[in-house]
């Protein structure tokens, strides 16, 4: 069938390993003006990766015009009149007295079309990577027409992606089948397949990317000789997409694989260990973006275990990554796991603040702290982790988790990107949003100094071998909006869902559909799961649908004291005294019950159940309404989605309808269990009478 047949039938063949680069569309540019790419480096035999960029920049646009347009081009390094001129902005200069318009710092592109050109043109090798990606994405949204001129360039430089991946072929918290990389104890993949996974990154900018599970264990072997040539055809495979890698490694690897008898950051033996260790593993892998680290937590060993700060920890790291240039991503996810219940004083969301905060500006140049957006663990809602804002001179990235540990776990569907606008928009109370601390690379920010601010994102991965790539097909939304969040932080949920539809579903009725279910979908599985920013109300260890008092007596320091009269945790001044980690305007915002917001209420308080909100109703009553109407809400979605069937392919529609009736009974599940907890411990019926289980 050809692409034209499909449009004329208003039937755009979706297919779901494609993700957001469909086939499909129609260009509103006249074919002669795409018909020849003049790209610098095209067809250029190798000098580096800088050309290997650059030429895979030309191909990419070559291929994509066939496939997504149907546009035959012709590659040539000649020079000419009319086609797509393809290079970086010095090479326009160079070759053709060209002065483009300013673009910015590094990966970014100009995008500019006249009558008989198109000038695709990035500040660097990767830029015009990207630049060709944006355009293919704006030309079948149509917004690129004659007289586009399109200026971009990323917000931040570490736009990073994280496999929780295990040697063995699993993934932690993975929903979308076995690891792309590894199998049965050693690097196995379907080299094509990494190809188009490179691809699919590259397009919406991911410029890092962790193979390997932050809980290191048997892929502690990985930066040993016997594993780190296969480690190198990885990172080959993504380096001409501008992707460098990161590799998780494991503290107590001078123990583990080294075999001395300490990891002691300040034992020269450790020391030493690492230094060679690391420039073997450069020998392989000379582009590697250096180490990813999880220590002290969960069973990681680290420098607590020797009575070091983990100031010593990384910077001992980040002296042996130094010599290659290469840096020591350390994570905040630092707290004590064997909490005793009974021990009302002890509170978990503490934990990175109260570790973190007194080293700041401790850490080496090369260091990069990667912190959890909120205080404890990817919840459906937290507030905002206080150290942003609060690290001045310490270089630190955010962290978000795209696969769904406890957002529906890509069974049930919950858009992302809907949080992330929130956390974005958070005004941390030292002069600035996140996003804005973010949109300036951290270097003005109000609260940075020269030596450190908040400069990348991080978020773990929620691909696998799935032929769709992330289990739900809808949730290749949150690693398109995760990408095109790290390119702009001030991009709303509602303009990425938007993207992402016309991308997926081609420039139909379908995509309008999808995007109402999309941003539906947050607010939906917000309401039915744990009320009002309580949190872990989860089935211990996996984590899918309802407990209520799953981690209520558990060492995980996770508790919501629910009785007869209230519920939630205290975290004001008067209790565990979590909210004095805030700057005190923002404090006082988060400890006023009437003043907080809403949604992390019972974070902060612990509330009577008739304590009044805003809309006047007791919190009891708030609690039973959002129950029912967040399965109200996600059998809406489903009902939106059946109107699809005639409008997509069967296996996609069946698919996802599928998922979406899985999604309803977990639903049910959390209404009937939040509510009938509830109703048990009060004996307070619902207003409206509706069923609860007593
Ligand atoms: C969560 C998750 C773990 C993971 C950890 C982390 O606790 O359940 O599987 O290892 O986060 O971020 O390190």
């Amino acid at each position: 069938m050809t692409i034209s047949m499909r449009f004329l039938k208003g039937y755009f063949h979706m297919k779901e390993y494609d993700c957001w680069l469909q086939g499909g569309f129609k260009a509103a540019l006249k074919a002669e003006l795409l018909a020849a790419i003049r790209a610098e480096e095209g067809g250029v035999p190798d000098k580096g990766t800088d050309a290997a960029i650059l030429r895979q920049a030309a191909v990419e646009l070559r291929d994509g015009l066939l496939k997504r347009f149907g546009v035959r081009a012709v590659l040539s390094g000649e020079p000419g009149e009319s086609g797509i001129f393809l290079g970086r902005a010095s090479w326009f200069l160079e070759r053709y007295g060209e002065r483009l318009p300013e673009i910015g710092g590094p990966g970014g592109f100009h995008i500019g079309v006249s009558e008989d050109r198109v000038v695709i043109a990035g500040t660097d090798a990767a830029g015009t990577l990207y630049g060709v990606f944006r355009f293919l994405a704006l030309l079948a949204l149509g917004e690129i027409k004659p007289g586009s001129a399109i200026t971009e360039s990323p917000a931040v430089s570490f736009r990073a992606l994280n496999h929780w991946d295990n040697i063995e072929g699993t993934i932690e918290r993975g929903y979308a089948g076995g690891s792309l990389f590894f199998k049965d104890g050693e690097a196995r993949y379907d080299a094509e397949r990494l190809c188009d996974y490179a691809r699919l990154l590259a397009s919406v900018g991911i410029n890092v990317l962790s193979i390997n599970n932050v809980n290191v264990r048997t892929s502690s072997k990985l930066i040993t000789e016997d594993c780190l040539p296969q480690v190198a055809a990885i990172a080959g495979i993504f380096r001409p997409y501008g992707v460098r890698l990161l590799l998780s490694v494991n503290f107590s690897s001078p123990e583990v694989i080294g075999g001395l008898d300490t990891s002691d950051p300040l034992d020269p033996k450790a020391a030493a260990w690492w230094k060679e260790r690391a420039a073997l593993v450069y020998r392989y892998i000379p582009d590697l973006w250096g180490f990813l680290v999880k220590a002290d937590s969960e069973g990681e060993g680290g420098p607590f275990q020797y009575g070091r700060t983990h100031a010593d920890g990384a910077n001992m790291l980040a002296a042996a990554l130094q010599p290659f240039k290469g840096e020591c991503v350390w994570r905040c996810f630092v707290y004590d796991c064997a909490q005793d219940w009974r021990n009302t004083a002890f509170d978990r969301a503490r934990a990175a603040y109260d570790h973190f905060k007194p080293l700041d500006g401790q850490f080496a140049d090369n260091v990069i702290l990667q912190i959890k957006h909120g205080p404890y663990d990817f919840q459906v809602r937290e507030p905002v982790s206080p150290l942003f804002g609060a690290l001045t001179k310490t270089r630190h990235t955010m962290e978000f988790q795209i696969t769904q540990e406890y957002t529906g776990q890509q069974i049930d569907l919950c858009f992302l990107p809907w949080m992330w606008q929130d956390v974005m928009a958070y005004d941390t109370g030292y002069g600035a949003k996140v996003r804005e601390l973010l949109g300036s690379g951290g270097k003005g920010s109000p609260s940075a100094s020269a030596r450190g601010g908040l400069e990348g994102l991080a978020a773990v991965a929620n691909t696998g071998l799935d032929n769709n790539w992330t289990g739900h097909t809808l949730a290749q939304a949150n690693l398109y909006g995760y990408g095109r969040l790290c390119w702009n932080p001030a991009l709303g949920a509602e303009e990425i869902a938007r993207e992402w539809c016309g991308l997926t579903f081609g420039p139909g009725k379908t995509a309008r559909v999808v995007r109402e279910i999309l941003l539906a979908s947050y607010p939906a599985y917000q309401k039915y799961n744990a009320p009002f920013g309580v949190c872990f109300m989860v089935e211990p260890r996996h984590h899918y649908g309802p407990s209520i008092e799953g981690y209520e007596f558990s060492r995980w320091g996770t508790y919501h004291r629910a009785g007869r009269e209230a519920i939630g945790v205290d975290r004001t001044g008067k209790g565990t005294g979590y909210s004095g980690q805030y700057p005190p305007a923002i404090a006082a915002v988060f400890d006023d019950p009437k003043r907080c917001p809403e949604d992390v209420l019972l974070f902060f308080h612990r509330l009577r159940y008739d304590f009044r909100m805003k809309n006047g109703k007791t919190l009891l009553q708030n609690i039973y309404d959002t129950h029912f109407e967040g399965y109200d809400e996600a059998e809406a979605m489903l009902a939106k989605w059946q109107t699809l069937e005639n409008a997509l392919p069967a296996a996609v529609y069946q698919s996802v309808r599928e998922r979406l009736e899985r999604q309803l009974v977990n639903a049910r599940e959390w209404r009937d269990q939040v509510n009938t907890y509830f109703y048990r411990h009060t004996l307070i019926p619902d207003e409206q009478g509706r069923k609860i289980y007593a």
